[in-house]
């Protein structure tokens, strides 16, 4: 399978790239097609106004920087994309949410390459590695909501979120709970892991693994 995996952090020496290099190592170690980039090469722009921005030749978005090389190339036509990311109060880093707000260029009903986008953009595995300061739960609700909630919205699997603690560069190694270990897991068993969620009338066995 091919998997995309984004350090969406500007310290390309930090602790969230490190999670990513963990991920990266497991996807590898499990036969996928791996490729990794760095966000800051290909996002500078905001979203705009899409009115003005538009090109008026071809309709196409105009903010000149590699987000549709980012989206087009790398994101579509990815099986599995993990998301490496610094807390940034209590969210995620404004030019990784701008990823998700510059979608709306290409997938609105305006946008030349909608059908594409939308096709392309579900059915994916998705998974999060995140570095912070802070250990107390809440701290990554907010953003855990928040991959939860978009992931539902483009149709995409949410299969895991890995948090390490740290704050100086490089210091997520000496976490206790190892989390590049657990980063190293989540890029191994990306298309493995099973996901349940059920309804009331979901037909179901009473145990959760077969052979139990
Ligand atoms: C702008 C900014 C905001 C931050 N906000 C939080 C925060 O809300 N909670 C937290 O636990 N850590 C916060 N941190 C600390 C980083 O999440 C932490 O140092 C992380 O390990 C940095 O990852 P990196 O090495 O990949 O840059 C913040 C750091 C910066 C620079």
């Amino acid at each position: 399978m091919k998997v995309l995996v984004i350090s969406a952090g500007p310290r390309h020496d930090g602790n969230s790239h490190a999670l990513a290099d963990a991920a990266i190592d497991g996807a590898r170690a499990a036969g996928n097609d791996v490729e990794h980039l760095f966000l800051d090469d290909y996002v500078e722009r905001l979203l705009g106004n899409c009115r003005l921005c538009r090109s008026p030749q071809d309709g196409r978005c105009s903010l000149d920087d590699r987000y549709a090389e980012l989206l087009l190339d790398k994101i579509l036509p990815a099986d599995g994309i993990v998301f490496a990311m610094p807390l940034y109060f209590y969210g995620m880093p404004g030019r990784l949410k701008t990823v998700f707000d510059r979608l709306f260029c290409y997938t609105a009903n305006s946008a030349p390459e909608q059908e594409t986008v939308v096709n392309g953009i579900a059915g994916k595995t998705v998974g999060v590695l995140i570095s912070c300061e802070e250990s107390y739960v809440g701290a990554t609700h907010g953003v855990a909501a928040q991959f939860q909630e978009l992931t539902r919205y483009l149709n995409q699997n949410l299969v895991g979120i890995v948090v390490g603690n740290a704050n100086s560069r490089g210091e997520i190694a000496h976490d206790p709970s190892d989390p590049l270990a657990r980063a190293r897991d989540l890029g191994g068993r990306l298309f493995d892991i099973r996901v349940t969620d059920y309804r009331i009338d979901t037909a179901r066995s009473n145990r959760v693994w077969s052979g139990s």
